[in-house]
């Protein structure tokens, strides 16, 4: 398998709202956790029962449960030449499996303070027809999709605080980790969605 790029960031950094252009630059395909939950959850699958509860409280889903949906994942043929992880590795065990099967060639960090963060998830709404990302205020949806825009579940401010939380305990020391193995690139996520877009086009 080539190498695989892993997107990396807090909750609400802007990671999905990037990977479809470095999906379209790097020809890879977003391999999105929290998506697979998600869909897991509307389908009332046994993997949706066992995580919904810690994805409504802002927890992390335990380890193995994610590992395994990665490596039954990671079978299909797209992902023969390396794929674009969006929300995984969340830990240093899940990366230590990931290394196990996969060689990974860039993690790209997305760095957004914690005040933005708070701002940019509860102002968030989706396309579910389309899955597109929307902000009210940063990229407000056209007027023939404001009427069905939702918002998730777990974008309130008081969830976000427990994630930004298990963030920083669980997911943060990821940083050093890539790092030390000169993989990290650090990208500022402040600027817009499109000079952030650029910045990390410059880098790939
Ligand atoms: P997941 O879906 O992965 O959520 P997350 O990491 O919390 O990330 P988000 O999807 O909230 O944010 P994002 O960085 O993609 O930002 P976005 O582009 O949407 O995970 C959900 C849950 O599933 C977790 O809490 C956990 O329970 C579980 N889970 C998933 N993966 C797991 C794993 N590996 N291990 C264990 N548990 C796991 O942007 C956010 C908003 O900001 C949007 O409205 C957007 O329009 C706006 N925006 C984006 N960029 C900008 C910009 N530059 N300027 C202004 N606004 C911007």
């Amino acid at each position: 398998m080539e190498g695989s790029i892993v997107l990396f960031g807090p909750p609400g950094a802007g990671k999905g709202t990037q990977a479809g252009r470095i999906s379209e630059l790097t020809g890879k395909p977003q391999v999105s956790t929290g998506d697979m939950l998600r869909e897991a959850v509307s389908r009332g699958t046994d993997l949706g029962h066992e995580a919904k509860s810690f994805m409504e409280a802002g927890l992390l889903v335990p380890d193995s449960i994610i590992i395994g949906l990665i490596s039954e994942r990671l079978k299909n043929d797209d992902a023969a030449e390396g794929v674009l992880f969006d929300g995984f590795p969340r830990t240093i065990p899940q990366a230590e499996a990931l290394a196990e099967i996969v060689s990974v060639e860039a993690v790209i960090s997305i760095e957004v303070p914690d005040d933005s963060i708070v701002e940019r998830i509860v102002g968030r709404r989706m396309d579910p027809e389309t899955g597109e990302i929307y902000h009210i205020r940063f990229k407000p949806p056209p007027e023939e999709v404001s009427m069905r825009v939702v918002q998730r579940k777990d974008d309130t401010e008081e969830t976000v605080r427990s994630r930004l939380a298990a963030y920083h305990e669980q997911t943060a020391p990821l940083a050093e980790w890539y790092s030390t193995k000169g993989l990290l690139i650090r990208i500022d996520g402040n600027g817009s969605i499109d000079e952030v877009g650029n910045s990390i086009a410059s880098k790939l």
